[in-house]
């Protein structure tokens, strides 16, 4: 009988690769915990009605969730995106304002899988709820394009515009529906009849009839109100004040319909297949409140992490790290003495393996060159000697008592 396999559009992240993802975790933790972030850990699945404020005019809610009734019968959703569970924790606990969080973790979209599209991928993501300050939205853009940078890649582009506010965007609608109801004929199948139900969704349609059709269709970021105006103009003046590099892109449509004000996307030119997504975000000064709290505004980004890291192979950039081991204990006699050694060299905080199984010296050798560690201890006729195991050198005699400090010394040579 043929074994199972992950579930299409899943993958198994193994050593020495998820060495990687770990790596790529820590940095981001100590990148934002430099800006005052701390991590906030939420429910992968949350009440269904929590994610359908999203927009039910959205893919992700409307086609792509994985909802279901629990034995309870409960209606939830495995999370097809990290800000609304961090809203509604904010909604129900209510920290001290600025509510500043980052999180990392399992999303889950019923997407068509592809290169670089999964049905469960993996976000590093920040929130920030609490000021409407345009310098926030200049430290959250900020940070997105430093941790990319401190990646060492350098061909991810942030694209910028501002989708307005509930005082200039409901006329700005109006004028889209009208353009777009007098073209309604050359809409694709799927949005000929939906202009009304949301015609911004519709600028984001990637089939050709709608594309065309929407090509000189009115942008938002020409019809914003004065306060939107000037918002995004201390935003563009603060990234281009920090040297963060931005593009406006007016036509820019996130595929969540909660944004308000400054909206963005990290595109990489690396990547070669049709989702060069590395990351995107923005304010969502309603969201708070549409989950039942009072007036708050808010803004933040998600960055897909199979995505950063197939950017980084791209560029050639942080390669996995690997396991980083100091020592491998190699043992002729039997195995016991490699137990007790290796329990006393991991006491004392040296990252240690060994063989087992009694295997054949050559085997143990095999093993101890695989681990990559640099040095190996071999224990054989009742003698300890140390190794190193990936430049040639000579063996050096040890002395059992003193096996940790020499170890430790030969190490720091090494280094
Ligand atoms: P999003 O653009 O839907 O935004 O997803 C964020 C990132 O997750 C994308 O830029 C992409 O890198 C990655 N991603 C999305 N879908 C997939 C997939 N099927 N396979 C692989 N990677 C994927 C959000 O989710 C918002 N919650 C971001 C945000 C936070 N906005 C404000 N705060």
């Amino acid at each position: 009988m043929p074994g199972f396999q992950a579930p299409a559009g899943t993958f198994d992240v193994l050593p020495p690769e998820s060495s990687r993802y770990e790596a790529l975790v820590g940095r981001f933790a100590g990148h934002v915990a430099r800006a005052g972030y701390g991590s906030a850990i939420t429910p992968m699945f949350e009440d269904v009605g929590v994610f359908e404020r999203l927009g039910q005019s959205t893919d992700v809610v409307r086609k792509e969730m994985y909802d279901f009734e629990d034995k309870g019968g409960r209606r939830l959703a495995l999370r097809p995106e990290g800000t609304a569970s961090v809203v509604r924790a904010y909604v129900q606990r209510r920290p001290t304002l600025p509510f500043k969080a980052w999180y990392v973790g399992p999303i889950f979209r019923y997407e068509r899988p592809q290169a670089g599209r999964y049905r469960q991928h993996h976000q590093l993501g920040i929130e920030a709820l609490g000021s409407d300050d345009p310098d926030l939205d200049v430290e959250v853009m900020a940070l997105a394009a430093g941790f990319y940078a401190s990646l060492g890649l350098t061909r991810v582009r942030l694209r910028l515009t501002s989708l307005g506010d509930a005082a200039c965007r409901p006329a700005y609608r109006d004028q889209l529906q009208g353009y777009l109801e007098a073209r309604a004929d050359r809409l694709c199948e799927e949005h000929r009849d939906r202009i009304a139900e949301n015609p911004l969704r519709i600028l984001d349609c990637k089939r050709d009839a709608c594309r065309a059709a929407a090509a000189d269709a009115p942008r938002m970021v020409g019809h914003l109100c004065e306060q939107c105006r000037s918002h995004f103009g201390r935003v563009t003046a603060g990234l281009t004040a920090l040297g963060v590099a931005f593009e406006l892109d007016p036509s820019l449509v996130r595929g969540l319909d909660y944004y308000t004000r400054t909206t963005f996307e990290f595109t990489s030119d690396a990547l070669e297949f049709a989702h060069s997504g590395a990351g995107g975000g923005g304010r969502y000064d309603g969201l708070v409140e549409s989950l039942g709290g009072p007036p708050t505004p808010g803004i933040g980004f998600g960055l897909g992490i199979e995505r950063i890291l197939l950017t980084c192979d791209a560029e050639g950039v942080f390669p996995a790290p690997g396991l980083g081991l100091d020592v491998f204990v190699l043992d002729t006699t039997g195995g016991e003495q490699a137990r007790d050694v290796t329990a006393e060299l991991r006491a004392a905080g040296l990252r240690t393996d060994r063989a087992f199984d009694q295997r054949s010296w050559k085997a143990q050798m095999k093993a101890a060159l695989r681990s990559e560690a640099p040095l190996a201890v071999v224990l054989e006729d009742g003698e300890a000697s140390i190794r190193t195991l990936q430049e040639k050198g000579e063996a050096e005699r040890a002395d059992r008592g003193t096996l940790v400090e020499h170890v430790r010394k030969k190490l720091g040579e090494l280094r």
